[in-house]
C-alpha cells in the first residue's frame, strides 16, 4: 500500500512587490495584478509582509471586493504555501463534505459511513470547535479509545480500506490560511465573502478530493446569518472549486433552530448511530440524504439507494468499521452527565421558536465547547432537545433538558436562553431545511 502523494510548500518564483501598492490597489476599488496577489500571500507567510500590511489589505478586500480571478489567485496562493495532498492511486472516487457550521450539526457522523457505503472515499479532514459551534472531532472523541490524530499512510489504507475516514487535519495544508485567519479574527475582517471562500476552499482544494458538496448555512445559528451573503459565499466557493478543478456543488440550509435533537458532543454521536440505524430526528435523516445524494452524484453514483443503506445497515457497517480503524470501540457506553435540568413549558400550546444561537451558546457555557484553542471540552455535557418548533404542547411538559457534570453551569446556560424558546397559540409556518442547491 502506497502512502498518498504529497507535494507542495512551493510557490514559484515570485518576482518582488510593493505591499504597499498592493493594499493601495485594494482600498482605491482597483484589482490586485495577479503576480503581485501571489507575491503577497507569499511574502506574508514568510513574515516579510507585516501583519498590519495584511490587516490593511484585509480591510479593503472586506470593504471592495475581489474578482472572481482575484479570488482565485488569492485560493491558488494559499494552497502554494503548503503541501497539496493526491489521492489519484486509490483507485475509486474522493468525494468530500464541508459545512460552514451551526448547532446540533452532527451529519458529517453519519454521511461520512453512508456515502462509503456506495464503495466512495470520504476523506473527511475537520476540526476542533471554537464558540458555540462544536467540532466534528470533539464528538468524536467521546467514544472511547477513538482517535483523532493519522499519519498520511494511515489516512491513505483506511481510505482504501473501509472508505470513510474523519480525522484531524495535518498543519501542512494551506499555513498561509492558518496565519491569515488568526489575523483577521483580531482585525474584523472575518466577514470577508472573498476572503472566507478563499479560507475554506484552499483547505479543501490542497486536501486533494476529485469532488466536494458544501452545506451552507444561514440563520441565527450560521457563521453567516443572512440569506443573501450565505448565497453569495455558496456561489463564490462552488466558482472556485470549479475554476480548480474540484467538482463542486452547493446545498443552501436553514441554521435558525439546531439541528436534531442533540446538541453536544456524546449526545450527538448517540444521535448520529440512530440515524445509522434507520431512525434518528426527521431533520437530521433528510439532510443525510440530501447531503449524501449530492456527494453519489459528484462521485458517479447518481442512482445509489442512500434510504436503503440507512435501512439495511450497510451504512452502520462503515460506522463500526470507521470508527475501530481508529481504535475505537462502537460498543462502549458513550459519556454520560452526573446531573441534568429539565426545563417544561409555561403554558399549553405550540413550541413557535427554538433559536439556534442561544442554544448553542447555552451548550457552550455547559463546557459541551471551548473558549480557547487549549481547552477541553466536557464530552457529556449539552442539551437534549424533547421539542422541535412546530410540537404541540401542554403545561409543565419537558422542552428541554440541560447536561451537566454537575450543576454549577446551569445558571449561566439558562440566561443565555432567556428569550430563546416561545409558545403561542398557532402552529408556525414550516419552513424547508434545504433551501436551494447551488451549481456552477
Ligand atoms: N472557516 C474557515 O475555515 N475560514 C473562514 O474564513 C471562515 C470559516
Amino acid at each position: 500500500m502506497s502512502a498518498p502523494e504529497v507535494s507542495g510548500g512551493d510557490a514559484g518564483a515570485v518576482e518582488p512587490h510593493d505591499a504597499v501598492d498592493v493594499i493601495r490597489a485594494k482600498r482605491d476599488g482597483g484589482t490586485v495584478p495577479e503576480d503581485a496577489l501571489r507575491w503577497m500571500i507569499d511574502a506574508y507567510t514568510r513574515g516579510y509582509v507585516a501583519d498590519s500590511q495584511m490587516a490593511a489589505f484585509a480591510m479593503a478586500v472586506l470593504l471592495n471586493g475581489m474578482t472572481r480571478d482575484e479570488i482565485r489567485v488569492m485560493t491558488d496562493a494559499m494552497i502554494a504555501s503548503g503541501e497539496r495532498m493526491s489521492f489519484a492511486s486509490l483507485g475509486k472516487p474522493t468525494v468530500d463534505k464541508h459545512s460552514t457550521g451551526g448547532v446540533g450539526d452532527k451529519i458529517t457522523l453519519p454521511l461520512a459511513p453512508l456515502v462509503a457505503a456506495f464503495g466512495v472515499a470520504v476523506p473527511q479532514l475537520s476540526g476542533r470547535g471554537l464558540g458555540h459551534t462544536g467540532g466534528t472531532l470533539d464528538k468524536l472523541e467521546s467514544i472511547p479509545g477513538w482517535r483523532a490524530a493519522l499519519s498520511n499512510d494511515e489516512l491513505f489504507a483506511q481510505l482504501a480500506d473501509v472508505g470513510a475516514v474523519i480525522c484531524a487535519a495535518g498543519t501542512g495544508l494551506a499555513p498561509a490560511d492558518k496565519k491569515l485567519y488568526a489575523l483577521r479574527d483580531v482585525t474584523g475582517t472575518v466577514e470577508a465573502i472573498p476572503l472566507i471562500a478563499s479560507s475554506i476552499m484552499s483547505k479543501k482544494i490542497a486536501e486533494g478530493t476529485d469532488s466536494l458538496v458544501l452545506d451552507v448555512k444561514f440563520g441565527s445559528g450560521a457563521f453567516m446569518r443572512d440569506v443573501v451573503k450565505a448565497r453569495e459565499l455558496a456561489r463564490t466557493m462552488v466558482a472556485l472549486g470549479t475554476d480548480s478543478g474540484v467538482a463542486t456543488t452547493a446545498l443552501l440550509t436553514d441554521m435558525n433552530t439546531p439541528l436534531g435533537l442533540a446538541i453536544g458532543n456524546a449526545n450527538e454521536v448517540r444521535e448520529s448511530v440512530e440515524v445509522l440505524a434507520g431512525g434518528g430526528p426527521a431533520d437530521v435523516v433528510e439532510l443525510t440524504i440530501a447531503l449524501a445524494r449530492e456527494m453519489l452524484a459528484l462521485a458517479g453514483k447518481p442512482d445509489a439507494d442512500v434510504e436503503a443503506a440507512l435501512r439495511d445497515g450497510r451504512a452502520m457497517d462503515a460506522w463500526r468499521r470507521m470508527i475501530r480503524a481508529q481504535d475505537g470501540d462502537p460498543d462502549a457506553p458513550l459519556p454520560a452527565p452526573n446531573e441534568t435540568h429539565t426545563v417544561t413549558a409555561t403554558s399549553a400550546g405550540y413550541v413557535t421558536q427554538m433559536e439556534a444561537l442561544p442554544f448553542g451558546i447555552a451548550a457552550w457555557r455547559l463546557g459541551a465547547g471551548r473558549a480557547r484553542a487549549q481547552d477541553p471540552v466536557l464530552h457529556a455535557a449539552g442539551i437534549d432537545l424533547h421539542v422541535k418548533p412546530g410540537d404541540e404542547v401542554v403545561a409543565g411538559q419537558p422542552l428541554f433538558a440541560l447536561l451537566g457534570e454537575d450543576g454549577s453551569r446551569f445558571e449561566r446556560a439558562l440566561d443565555a436562553l432567556d428569550g430563546a424558546w416561545k409558545i403561542g397559540t398557532d402552529a408556525p409556518a414550516r419552513t424547508p431545511l434545504v433551501l436551494e442547491r447551488i451549481t456552477a
